[in-house]
């Protein structure tokens, strides 16, 4: 059995790496000057552009990402200014229901945010690179934290719908890893340790934060799988006995990115389905998702309210 496992895995890896994605729609040229050989994304043109975009000198301390169904937090903000992805030349379009495709920026419980409210996906066809875009963008504008935000099926039954889980750790192996290609050492090391990827003293404030609310926050596993196809029994039974407790298709391949800029990282996910290991069946629909999501969104706002409050008190001023 194990060699079986084995062997799947490996042609899922060799799959992966040989490139079965094609950009949904290509942005750059790889000619242009500024962009290293085989990449598709020039950041410094993008960070550039950005800066200049963003009005009045605001410096945001903090980056949010929304998970799908997660955007009413974005009601939250005190806003101070959007910027329309399609603002900013070069930067990858969101094209999933659910991801509306801007930053917002404004305070959040007096905190200076900058919140991804659209979210890009490797099944949307783009490249890792492109995929890590927007949020290599907010470390680099200099927040000293980031959460992020996801929906997830759930592998075990003692995860069940409508429960917020703190990630632990995570398996990437299913995914292209995002350091692959040529080396950027302005974001940091090529070969990167994935040691406390999930920062610990912030899963001690969510934990907090939760438990002030009354709110029961499980730890979790987190499996990325590339979708848009969910997963089959059989998948989900293989992912829960090598050790994941949940499974989405993003979150990962940003920790490794933010993990190579040393940036501390949070991640919440939101349960909004069983897999078919849990429930015996493989009906999870994107809609089924939506509406749970929106389901645990109150309880999902107030506890990342808390803790942006509890990260602010903490920030050096
Ligand atoms: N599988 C993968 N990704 C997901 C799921 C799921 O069941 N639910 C929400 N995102």
């Amino acid at each position: 059995m194990k060699r079986i496992i084995g062997l799947f895995v490996t042609l899922c890896l060799a799959a992966l790496l040989c490139g079965c994605s094609k950009p949904a729609e290509k942005q750059t040229d790889d000619s242009e000057p500024g962009i290293a050989n085989g990449s598709k994304v020039d950041l410094d043109a993008i960070m550039d552009s950005v800066k200049k975009i963003i009005e009045n000198d605001f410096k945001p301390q903090l980056g949010i990402v929304l998970g799908s169904g997660l955007n009413a937090l974005a009601d939250e903000v005190e806003v101070v200014q959007m910027i329309a992805y399609e603002e900013i030349p070069g930067f990858p379009q969101s094209t999933v229901t659910g991801h509306n495709g801007r930053y917002i920026l404004g305070n959040l419980e007096g905190v200076p945010v900058i919140m991804m409210d659209g979210r890009i996906h490797f099944y949307e066809g783009y490249t890792m690179e492109e995929v890590v875009t927007p949020v290599r963008v907010m470390a680099k504008l200099g927040v000293k934290a980031i959460i992020t935000s996801n929906a997830v099926g759930s592998l075990r039954a003692e995860y069940p719908v409508g429960s917020l889980v703190c990630i632990e750790d995570h398996i990437a192996s299913f995914v292209p890893d995002v350091l692959i290609g040529p080396h950027d050492s302005s974001l940091g090391e090529r070969f990167v340790g994935m040691d406390n990827i999930y920062d610990s003293a912030l899963r001690k404030t969510a934990h907090k934060a939760a438990d002030k609310l009354g709110i029961h926050l499980l730890d979790g596993i987190y499996l990325q799988v590339t979708g848009p196809s969910y997963e089959s029994k059989a998948e989900s039974a293989m992912y829960a006995s090598l050790g994941a407790d949940i499974v989405g298709m993003s979150t990962a391949c940003e920790a490794i990115a933010l993990k190579q800029m040393n940036m501390k990282l949070l991640s919440i996910s939101c349960i909004t389905d069983y897999c078919p290991n849990v429930n015996n069946s493989s009906s999870t629909t994107h809609e089924e998702v939506l509406k749970n999501a929106e389901k645990v969104s109150q309880e999902f706002v107030a506890l990342i309210k808390e803790i942006v409050k509890s990260v602010g008190e903490n920030l050096p001023h």
